[in-house]
């Protein structure tokens, strides 16, 4: 059996890269190897294309090109870090995975999520997380907490429309698959939200084992 594939996602500002780490720390220090990564992003081909979508300088980039380049970021990164990691027997912990493009291209930009999701499907080679933490927050919190630690990037500097709509998209994900999307509020502070998502990550990894 494969190593264990676990994805954080959710709204802008839930504090994901922080808990990715955290997470990781703590498994690491029970013995679990571990490979954070992020999307987009994760290899040398994924981190060029991150700069373009994530840039504000980058103008004009239609909702099918923008849906296409993040595929392409995730194919080269399944390819060459996520499947390769997860067969040599490492947890794999990504920050933001297929679930962010059916709610950001899908609900924010308005393509057709079924699309999407066939669209992953080729992209990844049907590759679907195990276990997902939806760490849910507030729009204008999550935003105003993102932008206290950088200037808004190009989805942060979204309309507060297009970032609700993707908040609701997340839970409507999570309502529809429970088994693999577990909702945790974000809204509290960040020790609260670390220790409940190793209890989650290790509950899961016990019925795993099991
Ligand atoms: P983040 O890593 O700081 O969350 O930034 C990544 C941004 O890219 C975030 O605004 C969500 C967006 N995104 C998509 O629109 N679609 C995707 O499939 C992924 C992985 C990210």
């Amino acid at each position: 059996m494969r190593a264990p594939f676990v994805t954080f996602e959710g709204p802008e500002g839930g504090g994901k890269s922080t808990q990715v780490a955290r997470l990781a720390r703590a498994l690491g220090a029970q013995g679990l190897r571990c490979q954070i990564t992020r999307e987009p992003g994760g290899t040398k081909l994924a981190d060029q294309l991150r700069k373009i979508l994530l840039s504000r300088s980058t103008k004009d980039l239609s909702a099918q090109t923008e849906l296409l380049l993040m595929l392409a970021a995730r194919a080269d990164h399944v390819s060459n870090l996520i499947r390769p990691s997860l067969e040599d027997g490492i947890t794999v912990i990504c920050d933001r995975f297929v679930d962010s493009s059916v709610a950001y291209q899908g609900a924010g930009r308005g393509l057709d999520p079924a699309l999407i999701r066939q669209l992953n499907d080729f992209a990844t080679g049907g590759l679907v997380p195990d276990l997902t933490l939806l760490l849910d927050v507030p729009v204008e919190l999550g935003l105003e907490r993102a932008a206290r630690t950088s200037r808004p990037d190009r989805f942060e500097g979204q309309a507060l429309d297009f970032h609700n709509r993707l908040r609701q998209a997340f839970r409507e994900l999570a309502k529809a698959e429970p088994g693999r999307v577990r909702v945790l509020d974000a809204s509290q502070g960040e020790e609260v939200v670390a220790s409940q998502v190793l209890q989650t990550v290790q509950s899961f990894l016990a019925t795993r084992k099991a």
